[in-house]
């Protein structure tokens, strides 16, 4: 009976009819499933028997917008980090202030773990995604801006956001890894690089304000090595961490 159906029961039931309106299988990764506090895993055989005559998933999953056959970092932010209005209003605030390009640019990166892939840790993942395209100042800086977010520095007038008060609580303390990276973050040659991405880091400096990618084409052109074969389709050390941004269903 539908009442004595729990809330996993009846969102299990949804993913079950959604699933046989198409024709293939797709299988949501452990990690998708650990969010939902889920440790349930379900193998191939088990698969196919509650989906007969379906096979698995191997390439693009049909209910997500389809990428072009060599996907550019534009067309990642357009079809699958859209509207990313976090990023491109913070790129913006670093042009307006006349900051460098390559400021601009890990302005323009800096949250792509967060609107793109995972919160946790989303710097880290971050600047491993872009690391063997850009500067490897671009990188270290968004790897940083993870650990500096916490700290303020009266230098540049960046104070600890309110924000996080807000989110954290009041008596919220980063994590000592976090604490060990900011410390080492602060005597490294590149500090202020990473320290200009949060001043820049900002949630929306006119609420209004509407920044169209297309005002970056130019500085991402100059400053991110597009990959001739398609971004994620070379050989670089994350292409496969954009593949799976591309097809996060792939079976294996
Ligand atoms: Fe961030
Ligand atoms: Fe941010």
């Amino acid at each position: 009976m539908a009442t004595a159906m729990t809330m996993a029961e009846r969102a299990d039931a949804l993913e079950h009819r959604k699933m046989e309106e198409l024709d293939v299988i797709i299988v949501k990764s452990r990690l998708f499933n650990l969010a939902d506090a889920d440790l349930e895993f379900v193998g191939g055989a088990a698969l196919q028997a509650k989906h007969p005559g379906k096979k698995m998933l191997m390439g693009d999953d049909p209910r997500l917008p389809k990428m072009p056959a060599k996907p550019t970092l534009l067309d990642y932010f357009k079809y699958r980090f859209a509207p990313a209005a976090h990023l491109l209003q913070s790129a913006k605030h670093a042009l307006k202030a006349g900051m460098s390009e390559k400021v601009v640019l890990a302005s323009l990166l800096h949250d792509i773990g967060v609107i793109g892939f995972i919160r946790s840790d989303h710097g880290y993942w971050g600047s491993q995604m872009v690391a063997p395209y850009v500067d490897e100042e671009v990188a270290w800086a968004i790897r940083a801006h993870q650990a500096l977010r916490f700290y303020p520095d009266e230098s540049v007038g960046y104070a600890y956001p309110e924000l996080y008060a807000k989110y954290f609580g009041a008596d919220y303390k980063p994590d000592a890894y976090i604490e060990r990276d900011y410390q080492a973050a602060r005597k490294h040659k590149w500090y202020m690089t990473a320290r200009l991405i949060t001043v820049h880091d900002i949630y929306s400096f006119d609420a209004n304000a509407k920044v169209e990618l297309e005002e970056f084409t130019d500085i991402v052109g100059r400053n991110f090595r597009q990959p001739k074969e398609g971004l994620g389709f070379d050989d670089s050390p994350s292409a496969h961490m954009w593949r799976t941004l591309m097809r996060p269903t792939r079976y294996l």
